[in-house]
């Protein structure tokens, strides 16, 4: 069978650690889209793993792919790779020929752009690690895939036409000197050698075909999801968006599996039990002014800063028209909802139910950012829990969480028509409460 793991909010919702949890009884990881940009912090017996790229079931010992739909970074990936074998692990990765390949001069674009928009409503505040454009590449028809650097050929040509290209925009329309980057020669040498260490360690697949046998073959797939839904390219709030698909449907088109395989296993939202959001945007339930101290307190004590760029992370409220947009946008079968810890003890609790538009009532997002900047939210406020033994609730199992924590978790699994399979008491793997996994 298969699970589907979905990021329900702006990313950074602690999937990591359920993708870790749940990968035990997977024979397969599988990232669909994204690239280094994602940050999955995984913490095992007191170690703390920082994965950027390598599927987090890797660290359990499973065949992590990277599929069609993924943007790839081979320094990264090697880098990766490297820092798990000091550790003493020794990951399976494999990489799908049909996955595009990061190149230096994506990451120039990738900051070229943003100091562009500087001053401009259009800045995103990537993480610049290239990906944006590189899937502009892919869609635009002159990207390079992992596939084209086994034939040094074939990369020459690619890079000629492409880097000339670049270099163009980047000298002419950006009046920046093309370094290193834009060097072909220098591209050809170092991402051939990539395609031949690849090669010689058996990282290459056909996804489509190597996920299809082992589904076949009666094999779990587990599909890690990088990101969130309100920063999916088609249903998030463009253009503060990352440039693929975090949503269901990318995992069948990132993989190359078919949608009536995921549709038949089951989909899990992962929740954050507070909203964070690193880079631009809106955020109509984000605490600011008086609450200040709130947000200051949440983000210290939930570790509220971008795994891959440092940045200190926005900090909102809850907000449930996001929740409902997701579960509609990827049809959750189940949710997991992460950080309840970081709630307690404090002063108020407050949860978005709905917003107000334009004198009118919403309970999901409009399609415009706009539109959604000028969202003012409704709230409901909730009764706080306090501090408890997590270890122990883990332990004890779901009655042992506060009742007004459960009345929270509860809340939202009637709004969102899916159960709570599990609940995130801790950032330890085994700080979860599980009610359910959702291979049973
Ligand atoms: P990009 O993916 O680097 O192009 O960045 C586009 C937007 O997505 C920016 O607002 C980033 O902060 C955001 N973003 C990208 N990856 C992540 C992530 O893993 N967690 C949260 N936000 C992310």
């Amino acid at each position: 069978m298969t699970v589907t793991i979905v990021g329900a909010q702006l990313g950074d919702e602690g999937k990591g650690a359920l993708v870790d949890r749940w990968g035990e009884e997977a024979d397969t990881v599988v990232r669909y889209q994204g690239g280094d940009n994602a940050g999955h912090t995984v913490v095992e017996g007191g170690e703390e793993y920082k994965l950027s790229l390598v599927p987090s079931g890797c660290v359990r010992g499973k065949t992590g792919v990277l599929g069609n739909g993924c943007v790839v970074n081979p320094r990264t990936l090697f880098d990766e790779i490297e820092t798990l074998r000091e550790k003493g692990l020794d990951p399976d990765v494999r990489v799908a020929k049909r996955a595009h390949v990061i190149l230096p001069y994506h990451r120039v674009f990738d900051n070229m752009e943003e100091t562009d928009k500087e001053d401009t409503d259009m800045k995103v505040g990537t993480t610049g690690r290239g990906i944006g454009p590189t899937y502009e590449d892919k869609a635009g028809r002159r990207g390079v895939r992992i596939g084209d650097l086994l034939d040094t050929d074939v990369l020459r040509n690619r890079l000629e036409y492409t880097v000339a290209n670049k270099r163009a925009i980047a000298e002419e329309v950006y009046g920046i000197d093309a370094g290193v980057e834009f060097d072909v020669d220098e591209l050809v040498a170092e991402f051939a050698e990539y395609g031949r260490r690849l090669q010689e360690n058996d990282m290459l697949v056909e996804a489509g075909d190597f996920l299809y046998e082992q589904h076949e073959a009666g094999g779990n797939l587990l599909f890690e999801g990088a990101q969130g839904t309100s920063i999916d390219i088609d249903h998030g709030n463009y253009p503060n968006v990352t440039s693929s698909n975090p949503t269901a449907g990318g995992a069948t088109v990132g993989s190359g599996v078919g949608p009536g395989v995921v549709g038949a296993g089951e989909i899990v939202g992962i929740v954050k039990a507070y909203l964070s959001r690193v880079g631009e945007g809106p955020l109509p339930t984000e605490m600011e002014d008086d609450e200040e101290d709130l947000a200051d307190e949440i983000r210290e004590k939930g570790g509220e800063f971008g795994t891959v760029t440092g940045r200190p992370r926005r900090i909102g409220w809850l907000d449930v028209p996001m929740l409902r947009h997701a579960a509609r946008r990827s049809s959750f079968t189940g949710l997991a909802v992460n950080h309840v810890d970081v709630l307690a003890g404090l002063e108020e609790l407050q949860v978005c139910h709905s917003y107000e538009l334009d004198g009118e009532t919403r309970e999901t997002v409009p399609a415009t950012t706009e539109e959604w900047a000028r969202c003012e939210p409704n709230f409901r406020e909730f009764e706080t829990w306090s501090e408890q033994d997590w270890s122990a609730v883990a332990e004890e199992g779901y009655d042992a969480l506060p009742a007004a924590c459960r009345d929270y978790l509860e809340y939202l699994e009637s709004e969102l028509g899916a159960p709570v399979y599990a609940v995130g008491v801790g950032p330890d793997r085994d700080q979860t409460v599980e009610r359910q996994t959702p291979w049973e």
